[in-house]
């Protein structure tokens, strides 16, 4: 007899040895590859619906379009989609930017393979109509996964027509983001008010403050959570950088500074995927493999926060 348990382990065990065949594949030694384990999926609640629970943060690879071209960014899709993740957060850039980006997503590899959310993160809502065209150019499609307005930007112009996007069928699901705790009042009260179908919250071991009531509140609301700043944009790794990992972290099968932040985030029960920003198709590989294995318990956390929180 299996329980989910022994089916996580024996998932990561499977990922451990899928990064030991590619890193083997990658020095140049010939060999059968194994198919990669699959990330584990959780409920878009209220819904049939599942998503995976690692996914990219577009941010940091669209922007650097410009200069490194758009091949970093599909090296990182393809090894999220590898592992079966799908989910890629997108913000409306320059139409240049965008065009490039476009003709990523839409390229017979990714097309109808991704979950892509989108934004708005303009002021007034002619504005907010422009970049939700500019939406439906970059994913090559009317029907828009996901669709937020960022940090709660000038919500109040542009909340009736995300409706009326929804009700016309442009929006599969709408919802709003945050990334600063500063704003975490206003958003509850957006939360309370408005009928999300998605929150996007800023959330890791080393910003833990979405824990003390937008996660509960999101679950009681049956909300879908999507997380941000997992790394704190990159400054988490100068904060461990020259720490050794604590000799417990192999208790929930984490072996990386970088598995250590996303399996605080997973555990959390109200989270339904993390958003990973990277350009670096081996961290995506890292970032992935904490969607596999054990996770930590409630005792554990603590333990985190307190080991990390004189960095
Ligand atoms: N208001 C909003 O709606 C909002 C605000 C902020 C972010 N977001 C979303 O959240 C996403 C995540 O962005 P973030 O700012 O929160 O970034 P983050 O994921 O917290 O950090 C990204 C940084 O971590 C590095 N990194 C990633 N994986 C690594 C690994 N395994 N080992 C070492 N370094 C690693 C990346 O560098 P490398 O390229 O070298 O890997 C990058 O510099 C964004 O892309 C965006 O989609 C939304």
């Amino acid at each position: 007899m299996t329980n989910s348990a022994d089916t996580t382990r024996r998932d990561f065990l499977g990922w451990l040895a899928g990064l030991g065949t590619l890193l083997t594949a990658a020095r140049g030694f010939p060999g059968s590859r194994p198919a990669p384990s699959q990330l584990p999926t959780r409920p878009i609640p209220g819904t049939a619906e599942t998503l995976p629970i690692v996914g990219l943060g577009s941010s940091k690879p669209v922007l650097e379009i410009p200069t490194a071209g758009t091949e970093p960014l599909a090296a990182v899709i393809r090894v999220l989609l590898e592992h079966g993740g799908r989910v890629v957060d997108t913000s409306p850039r320059t139409p240049e930017i965008d065009a490039e980006f476009s003709s990523v997503l839409t390229a017979p590899e990714f097309r109808d393979r991704l979950f892509v959310t989108m934004k708005i993160n303009t002021n007034g809502a002619a504005a907010g109509e422009e970049q939700m065209r500019q939406n439906q150019m970059l994913a090559g499609r009317r029907t828009l996964d996901l669709l937020q307005v960022e940090s709660l930007r000038d919500l109040d112009a542009h909340w009736p027509n995300v409706l009326r996007w929804k009700d016309s069928g442009e929006a599969r699901y709408i919802g709003v983001t945050v990334s600063n705790n500063r704003q975490h009042d206003d958003f509850e009260a957006v939360m309370r008010s408005e009928p999300l179908d998605f929150v996007q919250i800023n959330y890791s071991v080393m910003e833990p403050g979405a824990e003390d009531r937008l996660l509960p509140l999101a679950q009681d609301l049956g909300m879908a959570v999507l997380i941000n700043r997992p790394f704190m944009n990159g400054s988490y790794f100068g904060r461990v950088s020259g720490r050794t990992l604590p000799d417990w972290a192999p208790e929930f099968d984490c072996a990386t500074w970088a598995q250590f932040s996303l399996k605080y985030i997973l555990a959390h029960p109200a989270v339904t995927c993390v958003l990973t920003e990277t350009t670096n198709p081996e961290h995506m590989e890292d970032n992935v493999g904490a969607g596999f294995g054990r996770l930590p318990d409630e005792a554990t956390k603590r333990r985190m926060r307190e080991f990390v929180q004189d960095f």
